[in-house]
């Protein structure tokens, strides 16, 4: 983290788990093990139909809300997506993109991934970008290579005062829902790599002002290593975040120098 030139966030992708009546008594177990200063903004990303009940209970702990994913069209004949406009609507002010489930189940490819980001800054809502490469990718040595091609693709014609809006996250696709966490090195490389490819698009400023999240089995113990390194400006966490005391555990990790 460095806190000095951008924002920490702790985000959880409640993927495709929870119910509407759930979120009230999680949020109150949350608060309860909240710590009493907080040095990051927290946001909970849940199905679409749980958003409007998120806000409401969210309030009480300062929790804002987030979608999973949205259309990138504006509206029209396209049954089953919800778009920007409604999300914002309803009051989400994040929203995730790209993540490996939509890209992996869904055939999501990096110009949808852009598209959708576009159309989410239109509307005021902060896209989470989600990269990251998969084992066999890591095994030839194509991290580096890969990444770089997911961000440059995502961020095409996404000017400087819209990166503001910007949240990357890095989830290696091999350390999702596995249990298995890269390690603060390997996670730091790659977030310091993102960095310099947005250095290289943006510029210095813009680069360091950009928040990095790293997802993949992050958790109530390895939060606090991870967040500790340099180019790590947050979390995107599943499994933990279903946990209210886990995830207030990570929040608590970024009470950090
Ligand atoms: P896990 O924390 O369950 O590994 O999931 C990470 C993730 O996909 C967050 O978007």
């Amino acid at each position: 983290m460095n806190r000095k030139y951008r924002k920490t966030v702790i985000a959880g992708n409640w993927k495709m788990n929870m119910l509407a009546s759930e979120v009230k008594p999680f949020i109150e177990q949350l608060k309860e093990n909240m710590p009493k200063t907080r040095a990051c903004d927290v946001v909970l990303c849940t199905p679409a139909v749980m958003i409007p009940t998120m806000i409401k209970a969210g309030k009480e702990c300062k929790v804002a809300a987030g979608g999973q994913d949205v259309s990138k069209y504006e509206k029209g004949a396209y049954t089953g997506e919800v778009s920007a406009s409604q999300l914002a609507d309803i009051g989400a002010k994040y929203c995730i993109v790209g993540h490996s489930e939509r890209r992996q189940y869904h055939g999501e490819d990096d110009m949808l991934v852009n598209a959708k980001a576009k159309a989410l800054l239109a509307k005021g809502i902060s896209p989470i970008i989600c990269v990251g490469e998969s084992l066999e990718q890591r095994e030839m040595d194509l991290t580096m290579e890969y990444v770089d091609y997911q961000v440059k693709a995502a961020l095409n014609g996404i000017d400087a005062t819209q990166l503001r809006r910007c949240i990357i996250a890095y989830e290696p696709i091999w350390a999702i829902g596995t249990g298995k966490t890269a390690t603060a090195e390997q996670a730091q490389e790659v977030c310091e790599g993102i960095r310099a490819v947005i250095r290289k698009i943006y510029g210095a400023r813009p680069a360091r002002a950009v928040s990095i999240l790293y997802g993949g089995s992050m958790n109530a113990k390895n939060a606090y290593e991870l967040l500790a390194q340099p180019d790590i400006d947050g979390g995107l966490i599943g499994g933990a975040s279903l946990k209210p005391v886990d995830f207030a555990t990570i929040i608590a990790a970024t009470n950090q120098e």
